[in-house]
């Protein structure tokens, strides 16, 4: 079975990983108390660690990140959207929608659109399409321990341009 052992600290709890460069994860969690903080004295909750050399960088986020969904793009910027209630400073997140531009330096960061979508989603999904345009599919239009008629949302929406990067 092997050993396991710490091996770094992303200063965020990862609910959400996914790669973004070959050495770089980005990691998601909800707001809520992590031990990495902004600038306003608010506690952080998106971090992007690199694999090689154990640092993590904080990332700034408006809205709450709990039970939103991301994907990419065909031309490799990272979407997430929807998410949960307005808890910890930060916005609520059901209508966001957050870019992320790939890169190297360490200069990017999310960009936030706390009202982007026209309807409510928690608990959505994404997925790229052929095209390279995304589909964000279903979830609740509210936080709820049952889902039922009123809550659920049945409806997708997508992306209107198309995004690949090799036609
Ligand atoms: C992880 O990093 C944070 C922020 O630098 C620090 O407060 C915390 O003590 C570290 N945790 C561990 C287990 O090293
Ligand atoms: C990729 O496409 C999306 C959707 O059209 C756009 O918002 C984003 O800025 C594009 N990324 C780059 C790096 O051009
Ligand atoms: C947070 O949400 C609650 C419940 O919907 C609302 O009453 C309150 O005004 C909101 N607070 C902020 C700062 O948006």
């Amino acid at each position: 079975m092997g050993k396991w052992r710490e091996i770094g600290n992303t200063t965020v709890a990862a609910m959400h990983i996914v790669l973004v460069r070959p050495t770089k994860i980005l990691i998601i969690d909800r707001a809520e108390k992590n031990r990495a903080m902004y600038s306003d004295g608010r506690y952080a909750y998106s971090s992007e660690y690199d694999l090689t050399t154990g640092r993590s960088r904080t990332l700034n986020l408006k809205t709450n990140t709990f039970c939103s969904a991301g994907s990419f793009f065909g031309n490799g910027t990272l979407i997430n959207s929807g998410g949960a209630e307005n808890i910890s400073g930060a916005q609520a997140g059901f209508q966001s929608v957050r870019l992320f531009n790939l890169c190297d330096d360490g200069s990017c960061d999310w960009l936030d659109f706390p009202s982007y979508l026209e309807i409510a989603r928690w608990y959505n999904t994404m997925v790229t399409l052929p095209d390279g345009r995304v589909f964000n599919i279903g979830g609740s239009i509210k936080a709820t321990g049952a889902n039922d008629n009123l809550a659920n949302n049945p409806t997708l929406s997508g992306s209107c341009t198309s995004t690949r990067r090799n036609p």
